[in-house]
């Protein structure tokens, strides 16, 4: 199987690529990154050198390039690539609209010109809206976002379903609760926090801390992923979730007891606007058709996701400090920048 992964520089992207590495041995895998912040080589030295793995730098909304790319031939693709932060998308939506939709879409139109037979898109449960303390998200759940970066990830979702109906494009769309785990960018809760009180920083709790995420390990993510790679029924929506309930509160705690730290370092801060109170994500289709299950809990994962960042403090400490962009990068990125003033 040849494979194309896009925004595999990231965080789940990255944790990916390691995954189907390891389980598909027959598979080559390429990855197409633009290394926007978000995206970090450093996610991928563990494939460095091998045959099954290449390397494109470019970006998923520019069509000449993309269209040159899928002319190589894949049989599927699993896109990744996004804009993926909320607080980001609430200071500036324009970066979240071009990649989550418009990129969407040329990646659509030259996976469809191409001949591609399996495509999986990767959303998100936040197309769905936020919940009162009862209920969870099914998949025939109404769409109703609330962020700015939601809202380009349902437009995306849509118009992937949309190619389904229209074209019988043969596609996948998976909405997954938040993830955790290593490379995930600590501007998210859980490295953000992880980190902040590992240098004895103040951790920033959003409002009255009592909004409630349905938490799952990258790893499990990832598994779910392959068996809808592998084995999902095309046209159809999955969700992912590992009833991994917990409140920010509760999360915060869990992390600074597993650190050895005092809940001193919390500091209440004013809430995010529009902030979602709750998600939760009923997964039951997918473990009842395809046989998906979390290789265990919260607790569990967390131990080892702390464990991962106390082991890798190098990782974490050049993301924060900047180094991560390295010269390498910037070069690439400085070519790029060269090569793409033709308007979309
Ligand atoms: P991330 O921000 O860590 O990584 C995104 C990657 O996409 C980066 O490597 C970045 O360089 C790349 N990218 C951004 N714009 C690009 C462009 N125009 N062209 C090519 N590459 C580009 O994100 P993540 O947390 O790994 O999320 C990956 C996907 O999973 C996203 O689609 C997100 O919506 C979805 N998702 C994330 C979560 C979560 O908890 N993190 C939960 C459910 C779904
Ligand atoms: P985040 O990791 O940004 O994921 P999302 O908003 O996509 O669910 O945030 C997870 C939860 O943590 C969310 O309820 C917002 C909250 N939060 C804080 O309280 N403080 C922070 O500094 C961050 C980044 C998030």
């Amino acid at each position: 199987m040849r494979l194309l992964v896009t925004g595999g520089a990231g965080f789940i992207g990255s944790n990916f690529l390691h995954h189907v590495h390891r389980v598909m041995p027959d598979v080559t895998l390429v990855t197409l990154d633009l290394l926007t912040y978000a995206g970090n080589l450093a996610n991928l030295a563990a494939l460095e050198g091998s045959p099954r793995h290449r390397f494109v730098l470019g970006d998923i909304a520019d069509r000449r390039m993309v269209n040159d790319l899928m002319a190589e031939g894949f049989d599927a693709v699993v896109h990744f690539a996004a804009e993926s932060h909320v607080d980001r998308s609430i200071e500036d939506a324009s970066a979240f609209v071009r990649t989550n939709v418009l990129g969407t879409h040329v990646l659509l139109d030259a996976a469809r010109r191409h001949g591609v037979g399996r495509f999986v898109h990767v959303s998100t449960d936040e197309v769905y809206g936020s919940l009162g303390p009862e209920g969870r998200f099914q998949e025939d759940s109404p769409l109703k976002p609330t962020s700015p970066y939601a809202a380009s990830k349902a437009a995306a979702d849509l118009l992937v379903l949309a190619s389904t109906r229209t074209y019988g494009f043969p596609a996948i769309v998976t909405r997954c609760s938040n993830n955790y785990g290593p490379y995930q960018f600590p501007e998210k809760l859980i490295p953000l926090f992880i980190t902040n009180a590992l240098e004895d920083k103040p951790l920033p709790l959003y409002g009255d801390g009592l909004h409630v995420r349905d938490w799952i390990y990258v790893e499990d993510h990832c598994a779910a992923l392959h068996a809808i790679l592998t084995r999902g029924r095309l046209g159809e929506i999955y969700n992912i979730g590992a009833n991994g309930e917990m409140s920010n509160r509760a999360l915060t705690a869990t992390i600074l007891r597993e650190l050895g730290k005092p809940e001193s370092l919390i500091r209440y801060v004013e809430d995010r606007p529009g902030h979602d109170r709750r998600y939760a994500i009923d997964a039951t289709k997918l473990r009842s058709e395809l046989g998906w299950a979390p290789a265990a809990g919260n607790a569990e994962w967390l131990a080892v996701t702390v464990r991962w960042y106390l082991e890798n403090r190098s990782w974490w400490e050049a993301v924060k400090d900047g180094a991560y962009r390295s010269y390498f990068e910037r070069m690439y990125r400085a070519r790029l920048d060269a090569s793409s003033a033709e308007p979309l």
